[in-house]
Order: structure tokens, then sequence, then C-alpha cells
């Protein structure tokens, strides 16, 4: 990859679009996009979402005030919507309003989009102020997600499912699911020379292996029949049985090419059983 150096300054953070809704002073809704938005951990499977506020929004002072909100991610049906909120203090009053629907939180009274596939009602725990920023680290209480998702684990979300919009200056919609984490591993040597190379010399030494061990026992076998006569064929048959266990470990016989997993107990199982690589 050719790379050219450039000022600090372009920003290629990919954003997931939220439209963050809290309640203004009077009790009405307000919704506004936001998408300075990530996740840190807390626990094994507890994340906490953190906002970045810049300047003094409405939006910005509502969560100050209120120390709750939800967000509400926008998938590419919900784009008109997120446009009107980002840029309808600019436009002005009389720029008809989109319709949309509003409900209200389960966990918390925040209000939050009908339209939406995925809801955080998120608490603040803690604020930090960084130049005109505030980034909010905020305690999730409840999600509602979109009823045809299903998630196996706390990671295990099909991004596809709930068609995001993500963000990065510009508009951009997602591509396929690609797959999980380990699916890679060992689909770079998969049908490549490099693979061919590696199994064939495995399988040659586990043909050394095997074939020195079958020599070994007979030898043994023949040695014990006649140790009395010839006491240095089961010494000669011994040695060989040591050999081919040498053998096995130090040409890697014994362990999957490909994770490094001891494999001798599966015998000549077609995958390993320690990471599923095909090795005979
Ligand atoms: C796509 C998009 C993303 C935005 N992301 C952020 C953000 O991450 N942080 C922020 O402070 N403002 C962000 N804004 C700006 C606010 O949405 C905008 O200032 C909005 O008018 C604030 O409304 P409010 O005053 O009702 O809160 C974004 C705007 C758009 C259109």
């Amino acid at each position: 990859m050719k790379r050219r150096s450039v000022e600090p300054v372009y920003s290629m953070c990919v954003q997931p679009s939220f439209i963050i809704g809290t309640y203004n002073e009077d009790g009405t809704c307000n919704f506004a996009p936001i998408t300075w938005v990530s996740a840190t951990g807390v626990g094994s499977d507890k994340y906490m979402l953190v906002i970045s506020m810049f300047g003094s929004k409405r939006t910005k002072q509502n969560v100050i005030r209120e120390r709750k909100f939800s967000a509400n991610l926008v998938n590419t049906s919900m784009l008109p919507l997120m446009d009107y909120f980002g840029t309808k203090h600019k436009a002005g009053d009389d720029e008809a309003e989109p319709e949309y629907g509003v409900g209200v939180g389960e966990a918390l009274d925040v209000p939050t989009l009908d339209d939406s596939p995925w809801v955080y009602e998120c608490e603040v725990a803690e604020a930090v102020q960084t130049g005109e920023s505030t980034t909010f680290f905020c305690h999730i209480r409840n999600i509602q997600m979109d009823e045809n998702l299903v998630c196996e684990d706390t990671f295990d979300v099909d991004l596809t499912v709930l068609d995001p919009v993500i963000y990065s200056g510009r508009y951009h919609s997602l591509g396929k699911m690609l797959g999980k984490i380990g699916d890679f591993r060992m689909k770079a040597y998969e049908d490549t020379s490099d693979r061919k190379a590696i199994l064939s010399k495995f399988h040659r030494n586990v043909v050394i292996m095997y074939a020195l061990l079958f020599i070994g026992v007979i030898v043994s076998f023949i040695g014990g029949l006649t140790v009395l006569s010839n006491p240095a064929a089961l010494i000669v048959g011994l040695l060989l049985v040591f050999v081919s266990i040498f053998f096995g470990f130090a040409s890697g016989a014994i362990f999957c090419p490909f994770c490094g997993g001891i494999i001798s107990r599966q015998g000549f199982g077609e995958y390993c059983r320690h990471c599923g690589e095909k090795i005979y």
C-alpha cells in the first residue's frame, strides 16, 4: 500500500448515526443527530455508551440537566428525519416538520423514536470536558431492539438487519455481513500453494512417523519372541518406537499444522478438533 502524509485535520472516524431524544425544560421533546457515539467496557459483558457533544446545543443542555436520554439508531429510511433534525435550527420555522412517531422509554422516562430499530435508554454516569466538547459516559438501562434481530451474545449483532446509517462527514450504508471473529484466521491459506505445501509436508511427516512406529512394533514383537537367541532385535524394535515418537514431536506430525494443537488423540479425523481446519 502506497500512502502519503497529510495534515492531521482529516477524520475518517467511522461513526454510527444516532438521534438523541431528550426533554426540554418545558417538557416538550427534542431530537438531534449525534454521531460521536462509542462504547467502553466496564465488565466482562457490560459496557457504557459514550457520547460526545460540542458547543451549547439544546440536546447537551438537556442531557446535563436531566442526566438521561434515548439514543435512537438511524437506519437508511430515517435519513430524511436525521437531516431534518440536524439542520432545523438553520432552516428556520417555515420548513414543514416531517411526520414521526414518538414513544417513551421502558426503563427511563425519555422520548424515543418509533421508527428506530435499536434504542438505548441511557443515564449519565460521568461527564468529561475537553475544550468545548463534553463527553458523557452513560449507563445503559434498557435496549429496545428490532423484533427480527436475534442475538446469541452481547456482540452477536447482525448489523445488516438494522441497516444503520454510517457517518464520516458523508452518509454511508453498510455492505455485506462478512463473518465472525476467527472465520478468517485460516481463510488466507485456503487453496493457496502455501496451504498445499504446509499440508503435504505434514502428511509426509505423518507417514514417516507411522512407518517407523509400525516397523518398530513388528521388530519388537519378533525380538520379544526370539529374545533369548536374538536380544538385539527387541532393543532395535523398541528404539524404533522411541524414534517414531521423537520424530512425531520434532517434525510436527502430531500437531495441527495450522493451530499447533496436539492431534495424536484424534487419529486421522478429517478436521483438527481444535481449530476445525481440514488437515486430511
Ligand atoms: C449527521 C450529523 C451528525 C452530528 N453529530 C454531532 C455530534 O456527534 N456531536 C455534536 O455535538 N453535534 C453533532 N451534530 C450537530 C447537531 O445535531 C446539531 O447541532 C443540532 O442542530 C443540535 O440540535 P439541538 O440544539 O436541538 O440539540 C451532528 C449533525 C449531523 C447532521
